[in-house]
């Protein structure tokens, strides 16, 4: 268990648990506030996050700014974004298990260190590790669960709604509900 923040980091810069630290460019630690009371998990980098270093910079993460600057949310200001692997697995396919085993005690430490109020699980991948293993995302994103006094909430990934626009409207439908979560639970993230 890491007591800061900048030590979890820079410890988590070096790690090499797993084969992926061979192919990857820069380890994709997480990004925002470290006192968010909102957390965002994906499931893995992609190229551009791979070479920038940061979740979400690339068609997916332009369209979740968007998303979420509808709902006063801000990756820089009051949300913190992570995801399930923190290195990219090549040609972007799905991290093995064996990954995901590995890297998951970064994400277990960064919840401890944030200790969110709302958890959002953004695709099948994120939402299937830390919600429950058989999700049906199609039916059950936007459905409040659970688990260890968190709420938490599956959402489509933004690539999936990139890929089929016409389910925007019930991506950002559960935007809403997330919003109307934060203002019933959290303290400070619209102050
Ligand atoms: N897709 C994810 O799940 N995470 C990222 O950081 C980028 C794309």
């Amino acid at each position: 268990m890491y007591k800061t923040w900048e030590e979890l980091k820079s410890v988590c810069l070096g790690c090499e648990k797993c084969e992926l630290c061979r192919t990857r460019t820069n380890v994709v630690v997480g990004v925002g506030n470290p006192e968010a009371e909102v957390m965002f998990i994906g499931e893995g980098p992609g190229e551009n996050e791979d070479l920038q270093g940061e979740p979400f910079v690339g068609r997916g993460g332009k369209l979740l700014d968007k998303m979420l600057t509808a709902v006063d949310l801000d990756r820089k200001k009051n949300i913190y974004i992570a995801n399930i692997v923190k290195c990219r697995p090549p040609k972007n396919r799905d991290p093995k298990p064996e990954e995901q085993e590995q890297c998951i005690e970064w994400l277990r430490d960064q919840v401890r260190l944030i200790r969110p109020k709302i958890i959002v699980c953004l695709g099948r991948i994120a939402a299937g590790r830390i919600i429950k293993s058989d999700i049906k995302i199609t039916k059950e994103h936007g459905v409040w669960f659970e688990k260890n006094g968190i709420l938490m909430m599956a959402m489509l990934h933004p690539a999936a709604i990139l890929r089929d626009p016409r389910r925007k409207p019930d991506a950002f439908d559960d935007f809403l509900k997330l919003r109307d979560k934060i203002n019933e639970v959290c303290e400070h993230t619209y102050d």
